[in-house]
Order: structure tokens, then C-alpha cells, then sequence
């Protein structure tokens, strides 16, 4: 085809790409290339409107480095990241719910005992959170490694924010074999996400604000069982029906009591008053191997 136009061009690339030997690659380009073309063809962009998008993407690749992901900004606050994990996430079970990774998790955070403290410079209230890991028949897990993250008090991640130490707020803890787990932060604050990029300027744009109601991170992995990657949001917050980026969901709020018991404190080692959150989480099974060998044997043999 050499005669490239509004009505041709289309199947002109798609039949470009076509020779794509790997299978999965070209059914993903055949997607974007037909959607691209028809958000062109529905919107008919003026050129100045095409090399604002182009700048757009530029300046939001530019933005980023090893602390700063902007790209991952795009997807949450369009609710790509959690459409993608939604599909992936489509098996009936009772396991915990997941939700956004965010932009800011570390890896490396340090390993600690349980009832340590992540937090690093003590700045803020007070925060005892517990809980425990078990199967969805509600057995514990022994082993089940807790990766932590958290805000200050005041709404900012360490890697935002020159006053706090390298690592504040985050840790790991791993699961003794009552599967129970615990260990003192202060409570985390509903914060803006970074919105000095061009995510910032699409969202005022757009006439939203950027602000996400306050949660703690966890990422759980345990050998056996599925890995769950998600937050436990705090009751009460003013942003949950609103948050910039659509993580929310019903079953991972959790109220975050206000506690006024100097002996309960001091017991755990905490200021008074303080706050306790409670969140047990549930990790199902990954299948074991040669499960999907036995139903396709099954279906063999009642087809
Ligand atoms: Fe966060």
C-alpha cells in the first residue's frame, strides 16, 4: 500500500507490523496502534494540540529518576494501575484485597523485630499496628515477610523530604509461626501526591486535586501463597471517596482508635496518648504445580 491516508492508515501499520514473530507484541501493537488512530480520528488534534502531547510525555520522562516516577503518577491518576490490577486480580477468593505499589516504594528497607519502630525520628503521634497473616482457612503463616512503608506525620515519603533520615517509615518484619505481627510507626497523614510535574498540571487542569487519604503500604509475600500488594487506609479520612489515584476499596479501611492508657503505652513502648490500627491479612494459595495439567486432563476426558 503506498497510498497512506485518513482511510488507509490503519491497516497500513498494522500490516507493517504483521511479520511480528512474537505473537503476544503484535497483538498488543495491533491494540495500541488501532486505539491511538482512533482517538486521532475522534479528537482530530491540531498540530499544536499533537506536539502539546508530545511535550507532555517528554517533560513527564524527563521528570523522572531513581527517586521520582512520574510514569507511574500517569497510570495511577488516569486509573490505568488499577484497572491493570483489577484484571489480575479477578479470582474469587477471600484473600486480602490489593491495590496501588505507588511511586514510592524502597527496596532494602530494613529487617527488624517485631514491636521495632520504623519510625527514625520520632516525629509525629504515636501508632501501634497489628494484626496477623493466616490462609483463607484462617491458618497462620509463619514466614510471611511484611515490606512496610508510610508517610510522616505531616504527609511526606523520606525520599520527598530532606528533614527525615534515609529509610524513615519503612521496614520488614517477618512472621513467627502464630503468623501474628506488630510494630510502632506514628500515625500516617492524607498527603498530596508530587504535583510540581506534569501529572500536577494535568490534575489542576482537569479541576482535581491531588491529595490520597492517609494509608500504610504493605507488600506480603510468604513461599506457597499468592504476594499481595496493598494498603490499609485510615477510617475517617476525607479523601477516601476521592483519592487522586482510585485506590480505595471498602475492605482495607480501618479504624485508626485514639488510645489515652499510660500503661498500655508504656507496656508497648509508645508515647501516650496513641493510636492502634488492627488489619489481619488472608494470602491464598498459589496453585500447586501440575494442578492446571490435572484439569486439562479432566477435560480431556470428558470431552
Ligand atoms: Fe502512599
Amino acid at each position: 500500500m503506498r497510498d497512506f491516508n485518513e482511510f488507509t492508515a490503519t491497516l497500513a501499520v498494522l500490516e507493517r507490523n504483521a511479520k511480528c514473530r512474537d505473537e503476544r507484541l503484535r497483538q498488543i501493537m495491533t491494540s495500541v496502534v488501532t486505539h491511538l488512530h482512533a482517538i486521532v480520528r475522534e479528537v482530530e488534534p491540531t498540530f499544536e494540540e499533537w506536539a502539546f502531547a508530545i511535550d507532555f510525555l517528554t517533560r513527564t520522562g524527563q521528570i523522572c529518576n531513581d527517586k521520582r516516577q512520574e510514569f507511574i503518577l500517569l497510570s495511577d491518576t488516569l486509573g490505568v494501575s488499577m484497572l491493570v490490577d483489577a484484571i489480575n486480580h479477578r479470582r474469587n477468593s477471600a484473600a486480602t484485597e490489593s491495590t496501588v505499589l505507588g511511586p514510592f516504594h524502597v527496596s532494602g528497607a530494613p529487617h527488624l523485630q517485631m514491636g521495632d519502630s520504623i519510625s527514625r525520628d520520632g516525629m509525629g503521634e504515636p501508632l501501634y499496628t497489628s494484626g496477623k497473616v493466616a490462609d483463607e482457612s484462617g491458618t497462620p503463616i509463619g514466614g510471611a515477610l511484611l515490606d512496610v512503608w508510610q508517610t510522616s506525620h505531616d504527609g511526606f515519603y523520606d525520599v520527598q523530604d530532606s528533614r527525615q533520615p534515609a529509610m524513615n517509615l519503612r521496614g520488614r518484619f517477618t512472621t513467627g509461626a502464630d503468623g501474628r505481627y506488630w510494630f510502632r510507626s506514628v500515625k500516617p497523614s492524607s498527603y498530596p501526591i508530587p504535583s510540581d510535574g506534569t501529572v500536577g498540571s494535568m490534575l489542576a487542569a482537569l479541576g482535581r486535586h491531588p491529595m490520597r487519604p492517609a494509608h500504610v503500604h504493605f507488600i506480603i509475600t510468604a513461599p506457597g501463597y499468592q504476594p499481595v500488594t496493598t494498603h490499609v487506609f485510615v477510617e475517617g479520612d476525607p479523601y477516601l471517596e476521592s483519592d487522586a489515584v482510585f485506590g480505595v476499596k471498602e475492605s482495607l479501611i480501618v479504624p485508626f482508635v485514639r488510645r489515652d492508657d499510660a500503661s498500655w503505652a508504656g507496656r508497648i513502648g509508645l508515647g501516650n496518648p496513641f493510636y492502634t490500627a488492627e488489619y489481619d491479612f488472608v494470602l491464598a494459595r498459589t496453585a500447586p504445580p501440575g494442578e492446571h495439567l490435572v484439569s486439562m486432563t479432566e477435560e480431556i476426558e470428558e470431552g
